[in-house]
């Protein structure tokens, strides 16, 4: 990744990206979101976020997808920082650089990764010493996935993905991401589940975890967890993309042992046994030219996290 320089007396904070072991989506309630029954996964694709007191707001871009975020008030991280700056009456305003690897608008959460490390360098930089439950708070409010990013690891989420609940899980996890050039609207895909659903007279009660996913994660066992990766949004997902369809069926022809789009995609995860596995699969899927973005990354990792100041000097 692309390492632009910090400002004197900045705090960086490191994110993870996320993927959904299992996506269940339940009705869409009466506020326009979807109940949700979830287990995240926190994967090491990163994102850094550095920000330091400046005359304006500012948002600079550099690393792997840098020319795919917005740099103005839209972007998360600054809608973040400016919350935390309004909640707690801080008058100061800031240059808040992100380094990009998390592939943008792909179902694993970029954006809302910076607004969880946005959140965790404005409680250092202004010495608010908020607790958890402060952190959590301003997270649900900036976006569903945004407290996951907080904590990392793995989680079970539910209400609309914001309310989290531990996970017992062992063993380390090895992915590849087939990562796509244009991005999908999360609004969308909801959207197109809600009319495929409409359309063929789906009705859905409560969502729920499944037992074999859980049980897959406490033994650690990678065949049995890639045998229970699910998501509800994937046929919405192959319905505005249907290339993806073939991807995910390629990937597991080529050996993976479990594929699933990512959240709202069009990111296609796939789990490998191993290392070395992981490597072979990217060759293969490198190979066949459906994807020319693969990403290999191991879960779980930890969540939002500041970078020691000699590690960024
Ligand atoms: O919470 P977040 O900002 O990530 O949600 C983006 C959009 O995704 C929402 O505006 C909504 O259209 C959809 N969504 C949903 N149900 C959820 C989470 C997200 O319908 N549980």
């Amino acid at each position: 990744m692309t390492v632009a320089p910090t400002l004197p007396g900045a705090v960086t904070v490191r994110v993870p990206a996320k993927v959904n072991l299992e996506l269940r989506v339940g009705p869409r309630r009466p506020d326009g979101f979807h109940a949700l029954a979830t287990v995240y996964q926190a994967v090491s694709l990163h994102d850094d976020v550095s920000i330091a007191r400046w005359d304006d707001w500012q948002v600079v871009a550099a690393g792997t997808y840098a020319d795919r975020i917005p740099t103005d008030g839209d972007n998360l991280a600054v809608r973040a920082a400016r919350l935390v700056a309004e909640r707690w009456d801080v008058d100061e305003r800031l240059s808040i650089r992100i380094d990009k690897d998390i592939p943008v608008a792909g179902g694993m959460a970029g954006g809302s990764a910076d607004a969880a490390a946005a959140l965790v360098a404005c409680d250092q930089l202004w010495g608010l010493g908020l607790d958890r439950d402060e952190l959590a708070e301003l997270a649900a409010s900036l976006g569903s996935d945004v407290p996951f990013l907080l904590t990392g690891g793995n989680a079970m989420g539910s209400g609309r993905g914001e309310q989290l609940a531990p996970v017992l899980a062992r063993g380390t996890f090895h992915w590849v991401f087939a990562v796509s050039d244009t991005g999908l609207s999360t609004p969308e895909v909801y959207a197109e589940c809600d009319r495929l659903r409409e359309r063929d007279g789906v009705r859905v009660g409560e969502p729920q975890i499944s037992a074999e996913l859980m049980a897959a994660l406490r033994s650690g066992d990678p065949a049995a967890l890639g045998a229970a990766l699910h998501n509800d949004l994937e046929p919405a997902a192959f319905s505005l993309r249907p290339q993806l369809r073939e991807l995910r069926d390629a990937g597991v022809e080529f050996g993976a042992l479990g594929g699933v789009v990512s959240g709202s995609g069009p990111t296609v995860a796939f789990l490998t046994e191993s290392h070395e596995a992981a490597l072979d699969l990217s060759v293969s899927l490198a190979a066949s030219a459906l994807c020319r973005d693969l990403r290999r990354a191991r879960g779980p990792v930890h969540g939002a996290q500041v970078v020691p100041v000699a590690r960024t000097a």
